[in-house]
């Protein structure tokens, strides 16, 4: 029996806290979404345990930005479960049926879930430095001052402490989308969730960003990233996740995925990408070795 001060009704009311202190932080069991009548997720299961850093591969249509968005509740989904640190996201219990939770409830669940997309998203009409404070002020409540050095101190972590006054115009698609990286970066997110956050970049601009990324992993960031970087995978991923028409087909360490791939769809889809980049698997042989 716990010897708490709350009465018995009082400890009822309470949210449920789960002690699992071993648990995924994201624990995704049987997801399905659908988009009308077309069933976009077929069943998805993933763990993403702390500090792991898992990357999501799979063919154009596939279901992988539907699965980050489920993830940060950008999404409702049908039917599963999506647990973050044990909590259930987006439902709640109510008379042993599952209702759907409120936008209080759901905001509470995904607090600690940072996004960043391919398109970065940022204010034209602010600053960098406005554009990472203005979360912190407006949903974190924090004042002027503090979200300002927060905000700076967030600019210099992905380079770019010389850039607060800039305007996203006067910066670089790769500066910008550090500017994005800082400003989920200063929710203090217990998970980063990244799609194609490279693939709006000029080839030249890929490299700064990802040197963030990598940053970001070695300091023990939980990540998950859909990318189509295969050497950023290769070299950073612990899981490599493949998608293929709403499911994972495949999923396991970086070399097992990329150089013993039994599964037919998985190798094509490889395949067709070194036919395109056909330098880069010398490269990515010689960065394992
Ligand atoms: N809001 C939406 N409404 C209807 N269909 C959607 C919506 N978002 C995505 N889809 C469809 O879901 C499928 C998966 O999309 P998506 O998750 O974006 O794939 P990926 O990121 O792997 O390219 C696609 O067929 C896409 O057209
Ligand atoms: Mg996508």
């Amino acid at each position: 029996m716990i010897d708490s001060p709350l009465s018995p009704s009082e400890i009822g009311a309470a949210p449920v806290i789960v002690d699992a202190p071993h648990a995924p932080l994201v624990n995704v069991r049987g997801l399905h979404k659908r988009f009308n009548e077309t069933e976009v997720l077929r069943g998805v299961d993933l763990e993403i345990g702390k500090s792991e850093v898992v990357c999501v591969i799979g063919p154009s249509g596939s279901g992988k930005s539907t699965l980050l968005r489920c993830l940060a509740a950008l999404e409702t989904y049908d039917e599963g479960e999506v647990r973050i640190e044990g909590e259930l996201l987006g439902y709640g219990m109510r008379n042993g049926r599952r209702v759907r939770a409120s936008q209080a409830e759901i905001n509470r669940v995904r607090r600690n879930v940072g996004m960043v997309f391919q398109q970065f998203n940022l204010w034209p009409h602010m600053s960098a430095l406005d554009n990472v404070m203005e979360a912190l002020m407006r949903v974190r409540r924090l004042p002027r001052d503090k979200a300002r050095a927060r905000a700076a101190m967030m600019l210099e972590t992905v380079g770019l402490a010389h850039k607060g006054d800039a305007y996203p115009a006067k910066l670089s698609g790769g500066q910008q989308q550090r500017v994005a990286i800082a400003r989920a970066l200063a929710m203090e997110p217990h998970i980063m969730l990244f799609d194609e956050p490279t693939s709006a970049l000029d080839p030249e601009l890929v490299g700064e960003v990802l040197q963030v990324m990598k940053q970001l992993a070695r300091d023990g960031m939980t990540m998950a990233v859909v990318t189509h970087e295969m050497g950023f995978a290769a070299q950073v991923a612990d899981k490599v996740v493949f998608i293929d028409q709403g499911r994972i087909a495949v999923q396991g360490k970086p070399r097992e995925v990329f150089h013993d791939a039994q599964h037919p769809r998985l190798r094509q889809f490889l395949q067709n990408y070194f036919d395109r980049n056909a330098f880069w698997s010398r490269g990515s042989q010689e960065g394992q070795t």
